[in-house]
């Protein structure tokens, strides 16, 4: 697959089929990945993948926690409010796929449904929780940042879909705890792997872009 198609085609898959991911195939994926850039070369990344009945007992303690409405508490705490402009789109994707999935903007069930499709890990195979020293700055975040676009390309062009979702490390302590991930690791961020459920309409879903004159300031061209 060329670059813009798999920069095209990447979405944030939200139903997965149960379909295992090969051992093979995500040391690929993540080989590929980590040619991504880092400051210095630094490569701060640590990376953990879960699978199998490993996930299967985190995706249960995740379950139980929201069952019994622990908050989640992220490594990386959740930004507390957002400018305007910004808050606007994320509403505005809420609202675009509440309504492809017909939840009522103020259904608290079908919002809760959503939550838990996260905590299910979207029902994916594989999950790869990318971690870093917490003693580091946001320039290794931005490093993070880099590998996991790199691991969501290197995906498509193994034929796998991917979700990159806070959600996936609201609970560090759990994931810790399941994966023996040792303290002084930060757990950043979490991208569900496996093949994309074609018959969930959630998967159909594609979520809107600025125009290219709202983002870009041309000089001097
Ligand atoms: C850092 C980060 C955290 C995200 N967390 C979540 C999440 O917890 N749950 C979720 O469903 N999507 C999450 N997403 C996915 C975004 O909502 C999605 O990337 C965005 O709406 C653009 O849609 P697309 O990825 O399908 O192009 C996250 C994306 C990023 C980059």
């Amino acid at each position: 697959m060329n670059t813009i198609d798999a920069l095209n085609s990447r979405y944030c898959c939200r139903a997965f089929k149960l379909d295992p991911v090969r051992k093979e195939t995500v040391l690929k994926i993540i080989e590929a990945a980590t040619r991504a850039p880092s400051w210095g070369n630094t490569q701060p990344w640590e990376i953990y993948v879960a699978t199998g009945e490993v996930l299967e007992r985190l995706r249960q303690a995740y379950l139980k926690n929201l069952q019994e409405e622990v908050a989640g508490h992220p490594d990386l705490p959740r930004p507390q409010s957002w400018p305007l402009a910004l808050q606007r789109r994320t509403e505005d994707l809420m609202a675009g796929r509440s309504q492809l999935l017909g939840i009522a903007r103020n259904d608290s069930t079908g919002r809760k449904t959503m939550t838990q499709a996260n905590y299910k890990f979207f029902g994916a195979p594989a999950v790869i929780y990318l971690c870093m020293d917490r003693g580091l700055t946001p320039w290794s975040v931005f490093d993070l940042g880099s590998l996991s676009q790199s691991i969501m390309l290197a995906a498509k062009d193994n034929g796998l879909d991917t979700a990159v979702a806070v959600m996936l490390v609201a609970y560090p302590d759990l994931i810790r705890a399941h994966l023996e991930i040792p303290d002084d690791l930060s757990i950043i961020i979490g991208i569900a792997l496996g093949s994309n459920d074609p018959n969930n309409p959630g998967n159909r879903f594609r979520s809107p872009r600025r125009s290219l004159s709202d983002v870009v300031h041309l000089k001097g061209f």
